[in-house]
């Protein structure tokens, strides 16, 4: 394990050298864009794009409609860097490798990152193209991404009970009324994949509290947040869970929601950078 250890401070180091050497911008906030939310990346300026592959430790993204980019850049004034696509679990990757990008953004002194991803609107009121913003979790993976992390000798006995940051949530809120956005907040819940779920699954996880369903966000949100970096999270409903819609859930379906959403997606990214950086907007210790 210590061996395992040293090798992945190694990437990191070497990941770091790889980005700094690139761009001298040193954004504190950055964006993981899922489905749905990879055109913002396009409203930057001045922007440095590298291929994970070029930086070491960076996993592959091998799922059509997911590029693999880190871009750093402005969006109006503010510098922000970007995460373009995600190694998934249901891809073969390990935890460790789905998290390595933030590990790697938490050095390079990133202090607030929203996650993005597409998902199936379990909730009643959800329908196709609403977003739907984190407040909480169930870790339906069957995996925790701090498993085998030791801190201090110890295992990472993490408190989970405010994941989410409530100031980026109203900054989301803000920004998609402004946006003319229909927006959800609600418990996100996260399955291995690659399968979609069956209705009775849907019944249950409803049952359990959940009122949206992918399969993605929670490792980065937990490694984030074990960091100590504030964590935003929104969903783009690009389909409705199994079982709430007749006709069967494909890939195409979900890539095709989040194409038609770019335009919009895009601007309330654009205003949620604005408001997030705004000084009136910061939180007050
Ligand atoms: N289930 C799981 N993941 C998803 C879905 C879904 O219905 N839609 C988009 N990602």
């Amino acid at each position: 394990m210590t061996a395992q250890r040293n090798q992945v401070s190694n990437h990191i180091r070497r990941a770091l050298r790889c980005v700094r050497k690139h761009s001298p911008l040193r954004p504190r906030l950055a964006i993981l864009l899922g489905s749905g939310f990879d055109s913002f990346a396009h409203t930057l300026t001045g922007t440095v794009r590298i291929p994970y592959a070029r930086i070491p430790g960076f996993p592959e993204t091998r799922v059509a409609g997911h590029s693999g980019d880190l871009v750093l850049g402005h969006s109006g004034d503010t510098p922000v860097l970007l995460l373009c696509g995600r190694a998934h679990y249901y891809e073969g990757h390990s935890m460790g490798e789905i998290t390595f990008p933030i590990r790697v953004l938490a050095e390079l002194g990133i202090e607030s990152i929203l996650l993005t991803n597409a998902a199936g609107g379990i909730h009643s009121k959800h329908r196709p193209g609403d977003v739907m913003c984190l407040t909480d979790h169930i870790n339906f993976m069957g995996q925790n991404p701090l498993r085998g992390q030791m801190q201090d000798g110890k295992p990472c006995f993490v408190d989970l009970s405010s994941v989410y940051d409530t100031q980026i949530a109203l900054e989301l809120r803000r920004s998609a009324r402004l946006c003319k956005q229909r927006f959800h907040s609600g418990v996100y819940l996260a399955v291995s994949g690659p399968s979609y779920e069956t209705p009775a699954e849907i019944r249950a996880f409803a049952r359990l509290g959940a009122d949206a369903v992918g399969m993605s966000t929670v490792p980065e949100a937990i490694v984030a947040h074990h960091l100590g970096l504030r964590v935003g999270a929104l969903s783009c409903i690009t389909n409705l869970a199994a079982g709430r819609n007749p006709v069967p859930i494909t890939h195409q379906e979900v890539l095709t929601m989040g194409r038609n959403l770019h335009g919009q997606l895009s601007r309330l990214l654009q205003e949620f950078v604005r408001r997030h950086s705004s000084k009136k907007t910061r939180m007050t210790p």
